[in-house]
């Protein structure tokens, strides 16, 4: 099991951060969290009062890794500029084939520094699975075998680069998380990429 839970902007200050990690660990009963990840950046604490109780929760074993979320490449330099000790280990951003913001920036820069980028909302809430073109399913279905939309669409993820990991929400799981599950273990040619991105879904 890898523990991932978020803090809120609300609770940012050098205190508020402490008491909530350690709510979190009442709440979920376990001694740490794997990944502790600010929810969003919150202007009215400066982040080095932030990054300095994530660092006495890493310090202390309270949390194993810093992460944030909803923040911009700006933004993410100056978190990592106010760690002392400790690095970003990840950054959690919308990230899809409808939702390619993150492409010039966040993407290369993560890579760059040995950050995690954490895709949410990688199936555009749903829409890419009911809008997906029947003749881009078939024909990747006779190259790779038979594939779903869900699982092509979380491939381009995967297939496109390394160090980007999408977060489909399922809460049907013995049907769609075992499905989404059939996304590893192959990957999409350059060209089935290409094919995909000019695909308009929106
Ligand atoms: N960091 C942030 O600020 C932030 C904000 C919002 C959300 N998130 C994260 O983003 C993730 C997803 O958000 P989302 O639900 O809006 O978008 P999404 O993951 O793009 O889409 C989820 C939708 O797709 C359906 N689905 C999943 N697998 C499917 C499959 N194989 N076939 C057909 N339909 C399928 C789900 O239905 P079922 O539920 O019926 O399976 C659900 O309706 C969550 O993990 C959430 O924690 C992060």
């Amino acid at each position: 099991m890898f523990i991932a839970t978020k803090v809120w902007p609300t609770h940012l200050k050098y205190d508020a951060v402490i008491k909530a990690a350690k709510r979190s660990l009442e709440r979920l009963g376990v001694k740490y969290i794997d990944l502790y990840q600010i929810h969003f950046p919150n202007r009215r604490v400066p982040i080095t009062e932030t990054m300095r109780a994530m660092e006495y929760l890493v310090d202390n074993g309270l949390i194993r890794f810093i992460g944030l979320s909803n923040f911009s490449l700006e933004q993410i330099i100056e978190a990592q500029n106010a760690l002392k000790k400790h690095e970003i280990v990840s950054i959690q951003m919308p990230y899809s084939l409808m939702d390619r913001r993150i492409e010039n920036d966040i993407i290369p820069y993560a890579k760059k520094n040995g950050i995690a980028v954490i895709a949410y909302y990688p199936l555009g809430h749903g829409k890419l699975i009911s809008r997906f073109p029947r003749d881009a399913l078939e024909m990747i279905s006779r190259n790779h075998g038979t594939k779903t939309a869900a699982q092509i669409v979380l491939n381009w993820i995967i297939s496109k680069h390394e160090h980007v990991f999408p977060i489909p929400r399922a809460s049907n799981p013995p049907n769609h998380v075992r499905e989404n599950l059939g996304v590893a273990g192959w990957r999409l040619t350059d060209e089935e990429i290409r094919y995909l991105e000019g695909i308009r879904f929106s």
